[in-house]
């Protein structure tokens, strides 16, 4: 049966609410994985992360295991992490620099750029077999922006410019505008797993509503440290009677890509020390710098080279947050991997990178005050959609106060769920586009949650 067919999705997504099976049925993660994962833009890595020749890590695309891998040539290329002969992975380690592939099954062997340069004992092939026939498969589609490596498996559709469009701003701002051989990701890797739906993690990063509650013991050490000695930002910034005491907006870019705009430092105040001065250590980085002072102004352009310049979601599962590019992984309907990599600017002083991996590590490092808490949540979630009696997830907050800013672009106050409904709007476009509500098995989804409705109302009007 082809995959697909089950869901009308634009009936389990509305304006304002969104159904429990999204989270929790194996067919609608199946085509998440075909649809979403298998034809759109997917975010691999970061250039930064293969900085020689031979540097290679292994990635996912949905669940199609994929070699990054910077070849001879310099250049920066997705293979598909499966022997042309028997499909075997040909590297299993998850990152190193090597001179070529081996297969460890029976020895074909593959050069970086992927073409197959050798088969033991290859006479009994025959004549009309040729190596280059049966190279690594490259991921039909491959761009790249600022040094992130996006592929697509599909080998038609948008622009990888087309699909980003204003959100690229965002990753101008992540990379404090430098040129992708600046960028380092060279700090390790935070890694986690936990037992619910991807899709928990992608909306909670955008969530500018739960940090209050979700992260109590965080928030209230941060206020505490603000008041004691509060920052010439942190005073202008600061309203104690509001929800948020720093202000700050969330941001709809468009496609599914979505933003908060806190507006002011948010890990800094955890390091006691004084912050050492930015400055820049190359001519480029001096042109970088002075670009973001002429911006924002050299103390804020200071503080976002520090801690991280934007708080971002490039759907479907890349998240910028402070100085760390996050990819979350779906593993299946139950089963998530998120993977956090702090960067470093090669043109920032020493003192300066070392800051802004602390104030990484200080929310969201294995032993934070943040991350974990994070997760529990995501597991309590799961949990709580095994109730189905009343299945819908409210979605609402802030609906009535949507607005424009001077870009034309969608605005709510930094805890309303404009970012949540701009994800799921994206998601649904998508999906019907692909699984469109005609199919019988679609008319039968709708009929089913008609039944469903009436079943509940009638149940709770006894
Ligand atoms: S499966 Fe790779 S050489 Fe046979
Ligand atoms: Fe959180």
């Amino acid at each position: 049966m082809k995959a697909g067919k089950d869901h009308d999705y634009a009936a389990l997504i509305k304006s304002d609410r969104v159904h429990s099976r999204l989270y929790v049925d194996p067919q609608i993660f199946a085509d998440e994985i075909q649809t979403i994962f298998g034809r759109g833009w997917v975010y691999v890595g970061h250039e930064g992360e293969v900085p020689k020749a031979g540097d290679y890590v292994l990635k996912r695309i949905g669940r199609q295991p994929v070699i990054m891998v910077r070849d001879h040539d310099g250049r920066v290329r997705l293979l598909l992490n499966r022997c042309r002969h028997r499909a075997a992975t040909v590297c299993a380690e998850e990152r190193g620099n090597a001179r070529a592939f081996r297969c460890a099954y029976h020895g074909w062997t593959f050069r970086l750029n992927g073409e197959l340069s050798g088969i033991p004992f290859p006479d009994a092939y025959g004549r009309n077999f040729h190596k280059r026939d049966f190279g690594l498969t490259s991921v039909p589609r491959v761009a790249s922006y600022r040094g992130f490596v996006f592929g697509s498996l599909s080998p038609a559709g948008v622009t990888l410019e087309e699909h980003l469009g204003r959100a690229a701003r965002e990753l101008d701002l992540f990379v404090g505008l430098s040129r992708p051989e600046d960028v380092e990701v060279r700090a390790g890797i935070n890694k986690y797993d936990y037992r619910g739906n991807w899709k928990l993690a992608v909306e909670n990063s955008m969530d500018g509503y739960h940090p209050n509650f979700t992260h109590q013991s965080f928030v209230a050490e941060l206020l505490h440290k603000i008041r004691s000695n509060p920052s010439p930002e942190h005073r202008s910034a600061f309203n104690p009677k509001s929800f948020s005491p720093g202000g700050g907006i969330s941001r709809d870019l468009g496609n599914g890509h979505v933003m908060l705009d806190y507006g002011f430092r948010m890990y800094d105040p955890l390091n006691r020390d004084a912050l050492p001065a930015v400055r820049a250590t190359t001519p480029a980085g001096a042109q970088n710098l002075a670009e973001l002072a002429r911006r924002f102004g050299s103390e804020r352009a200071a503080d976002m080279l520090r801690e991280g310049c934007t708080h971002t979601l490039i759907f479907p599962n890349l998240i910028l947050i402070g100085v760390q590019i996050r990819v979350v992984q779906p593993i299946s309907i139950n089963q998530t991997q998120v993977c956090l990599y702090p960067t470093t600017l090669k043109w920032l002083p020493e003192e300066v990178n070392a800051i802004r991996l602390r104030c990484h590590e200080a929310f969201f490092g294995s032993a934070s005050f943040g991350g974990t808490d994070d997760v529990e949540i995501f597991e309590r979630v799961q949990a709580g959609l095994m109730a189905d009696v009343d299945p819908w997830l409210l979605l609402s907050r802030g609906m009535h106060r949507e607005r424009r800013d001077e870009e034309g672009l969608t605005v709510g106050d930094i805890s309303d769920e404009l970012t949540q409904r701009a994800i799921w709007r994206q998601w649904k476009r998508v999906m019907v586009q692909e699984h469109p509500a005609g199919s019988r098995r679609a008319r039968s989804t709708r009929s089913r949650l008609a039944r469903d409705e009436v079943e509940h109302e009638r149940a709770t009007a006894k």
